[in-house]
C-alpha cells in the first residue's frame, strides 16, 4: 500500500492480534512480523545495521565473478515488482500448492542471479537472523549492482517490505511486458503498476547492460524501425536454425557499463527488441525523452534513479499477509504473518 491510512492501521492492528491469538492456541512461539506499511531508508538502522555493508560487499563480489550479474540483479528486481507488488515473489520455487514465477515466459531459462540472493540472505540469516525481508534484498542488490556497473548516481533504497507467502505464474505471464510490444501496450503495462511515460522510457535503460538471447532477436530481425546494416550483423550473429540460447550483448557499444548509450542507440535504430525501438520510433513525447537522455546522462541517471525508487514502492494489495522468510525460495514452515 502506497502510505497506510487511519483504516490500514486498525486492518494490520487487527491482523496481528489474530496472529497473536493463533500463536498462544497452538503454544507455538511464533513472533508477528510489524509492518508499518510505509517503507523507509533506515527501517533495518536498529535491527541489522550491517544490511547495507553486506549487500553491497556480496554484490561487489558476485560482478566481480561476472559483470553480467549487475544486470541479472537489477531486473529480478524490476520482475519481482511487476507482479503483485515488490514482494519476493519471483524468488519462491514452485511447491504442491502453486506453480510460481520462474517458468512465466519472460523468466523462463532467463532470470538468473537467484543463487547470489540465497547468498547474501545466508550472510544477512548469521548477522540479524529472521529480520530482513527478501524483497528488500532484490531491491537493495538492485541499486549497488547498477552503481558496481558505473550508475553514479548511489540513490537511497527505502524498505520494509514484506515476502509474499504465494506466486503465481498465471499473474507474471499477464503482467510482465512482452518483447514484442508496441509502444502503447508498454505504456499501458506501466500505467497499470502506477508508472509514467518517462518511467517506461528511464527504467528502459537498465537495457544499457545485460544479454538477449538470440531466440529473442531473431523475432525483430524483419523490422524495419531499425537500422538495416544493424539488422544483417545481428542476423549473423543469430542466424535461423542457430542456438537459441547464445547470447547478444543489449548495447553493443559499451555493453558491460551502466551508461545512457542505450538511448544513442536507439537514435540510430540500434535497438534490439522490438519493446526497445519503439521508444524512440514511435512518434510522440517519448522521442523527446528519449533524445533528452541520450543526450544527457546526468538527467538519465537521476530520472533511472527516481523511477527505480517508485517502481520499488508497487505494493501487494492492500490487506495481503506477508512474512520475513527466512529462506528466499520458500515460505517459512510456521509462517510469520503480518498485513501489508
Ligand atoms: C519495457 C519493457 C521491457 C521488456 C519488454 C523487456 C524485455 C527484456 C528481454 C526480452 C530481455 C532478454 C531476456 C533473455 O533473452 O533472456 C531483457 C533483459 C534485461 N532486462 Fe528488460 N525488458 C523491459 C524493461 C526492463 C526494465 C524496466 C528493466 C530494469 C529496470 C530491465 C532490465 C533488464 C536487464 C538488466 C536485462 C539483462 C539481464 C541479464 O543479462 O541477465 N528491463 N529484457
Ligand atoms: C521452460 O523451459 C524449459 C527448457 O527449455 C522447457 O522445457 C519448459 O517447457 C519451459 N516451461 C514453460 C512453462 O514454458
Ligand atoms: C496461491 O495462488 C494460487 C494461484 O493464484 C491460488 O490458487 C491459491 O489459492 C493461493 N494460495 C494461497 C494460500 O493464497
Ligand atoms: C499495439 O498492439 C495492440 C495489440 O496487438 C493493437 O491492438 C494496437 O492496434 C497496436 N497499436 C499500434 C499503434 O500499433
Ligand atoms: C522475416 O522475413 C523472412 C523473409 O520474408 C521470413 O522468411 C522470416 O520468417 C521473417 N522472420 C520473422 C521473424 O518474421
Amino acid at each position: 500500500m502506497k502510505a497506510m491510512g487511519a483504516s490500514g492501521a486498525v486492518m494490520a492492528v487487527r491482523v496481528l492480534s489474530v496472529v497473536v491469538l493463533l500463536a498462544v492456541v497452538s503454544t507455538v512461539g511464533a513472533e508477528a512480523v510489524v509492518a508499518s506499511g510505509l517503507l523507509t531508508t533506515d527501517y533495518y538502522a536498529r535491527s541489522c545495521p550491517r544490511l547495507s555493508s553486506i549487500v553491497k560487499e556480496e554484490v561487489q563480489k558476485a560482478v566481480k565473478v561476472e559483470k553480467r550479474m549487475a544486470a541479472s540483479l537489477v531486473r529480478l528486481h524490476f520482475h519481482d515488482c511487476f507482479v503483485h507488488g515488490c514482494d519476493g515473489s519471483i524468488l519462491l520455487d514452485d511447491t504442491a500448492t502453486f506453480i510460481g514465477e520462474k517458468t512465466a515466459a519472460a523468466n523462463n531459462n532467463s532470470a538468473r542471479g537467484f543463487e547470489v540472493i540465497d547468498g547474501i540472505k545466508a550472510k544477512l540469516e548469521e548477522a540479524c537472523p529472521k529480520t530482513v525481508s527478501c524483497a528488500d534484498i532484490l531491491a537493495l542488490a538492485s541499486r549497488d549492482s547498477a552503481v558496481e556497473v558505473g550508475l553514479s548516481e548511489r540513490y537511497p533504497v527505502f524498505v520494509g517490505r514484506l515476502d509474499s507467502l504465494n506466486a503465481s505464474r498465471d499473474e507474471a505471464n499477464l503482467r510482465l511486458p512482452s518483447p514484442r510490444a508496441n509502444y502503447s501496450e508498454l505504456k499501458k503495462n506501466f500505467e497499470f503498476q502506477g508508472l509514467n511515460e518517462v518511467d517506461l522510457i528511464a527504467l528502459s535503460g537498465a537495457h544499457t547492460i545485460g544479454k538477449v538471447r538470440c531466440q529473442i532477436v531473431r523475432l525483430f530481425l524483419n523490422d524495419t524501425d531499425t537500422n538495416a546494416e544493424f539488422r544483417s550483423n545481428l542476423a549473423k550473429e543469430c542466424p535461423a536454425g542457430g542456438d537459441d540460447f547464445k547470447l547478444q550483448n543489449l548495447d553493443l557499444k559499451t555493453p558491460e557499463k551502466f551508461d545512457n548509450n542505450y538511448f544513442k542507440n536507439l537514435r540510430r535504430g540500434e535497438g534490439i527488441i522490438r519493446s526497445d525501438q519503439t521508444l524512440w520510433s514511435t512518434p510522440g513525447i517519448n522521442q523527446a525523452i528519449v533524445w533528452d537522455f541520450a543526450r544527457n546522462q546526468k538527467t538519465f541517471f537521476r530520472q533511472f534513479a527516481f523511477s527505480t525508487i517508485k517502481m520499488g514502492n508497487i505494493r501487494p494489495p492492500a490487506g495481503t499477509k506477508g512474512e520475513i522468510r527466512e529462506n528466499c525460495r520458500a515460505v517459512n514452515s510456521a509462517p510469520l504473518v503480518a498485513s501489508e
